[in-house]
């Protein structure tokens, strides 16, 4: 694998997605993390503060680059000359959307594949909706974000 990408909404990253990125790293030449810009969702971080954050964690990893991205996925894809969208799995409730999804992005562009990692154990319940609702009540999330991101959380709540 040359060049691969690993999209999502990272708001905020976790210590899931930084498992993910990793092992990705350590599969591929260059990684692009790629944050997605997402009318969908009212998002606790700017785009530009998402990517920061990314930026900050994966600061040790050198072939790792995060970007930011709005509008199909298979097109910034193609236009980063990236064949490879790496998804993780956290337990199989979450196969269905993303098959799904990997499919759509097959049929809309057949040159480019989705390859699955598993989340590790010990961090298949988390999501960024946990953090943020712990965070929201006052909780302990130093186990489930890193140090770079625990006051920008907690900072959010507090305004
Ligand atoms: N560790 C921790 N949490 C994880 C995780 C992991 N390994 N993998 C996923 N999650 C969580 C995220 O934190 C997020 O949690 P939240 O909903 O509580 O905030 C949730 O799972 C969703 O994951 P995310 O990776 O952010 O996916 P998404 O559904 O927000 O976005 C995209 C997925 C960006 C890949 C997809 O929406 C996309 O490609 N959009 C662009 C438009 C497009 O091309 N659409 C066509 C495709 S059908």
């Amino acid at each position: 694998m040359k060049r691969a990408i690993y999209p999502g909404s990272f708001d905020p990253v976790t210590f899931g997605h930084l498992d993910i990125i990793r092992r990705s790293a350590g599969l591929c030449d260059h990684l692009i993390v790629a944050v997605l810009n997402n009318n969908n969702k009212t998002p606790l971080f700017s785009v530009d503060e998402r990517v920061e954050m990314l930026k900050e964690a994966t600061k040790d990893l050198a072939n790792v680059e995060v970007a930011s991205f709005s509008g199909l996925l298979v097109d910034f894809a193609k236009k980063n000359d990236v064949g490879v969208i790496i998804r993780g799995l956290r337990a199989v409730t979450d196969y269905e959307y993303e098959l799904a999804m990997s499919q759509t992005n097959r049929v809309a562009n057949p040159n480019i594949d989705t390859i699955f990692l598993n989340t590790s154990l010990e961090y298949a319940y988390l999501s960024s909706s946990i953090v943020r609702e712990m965070a929201m009540y006052g909780g302990d999330i130093t186990k489930f974000v890193p140090n770079c991101v625990v006051d920008k959380v907690y900072k959010k709540f507090k305004k």
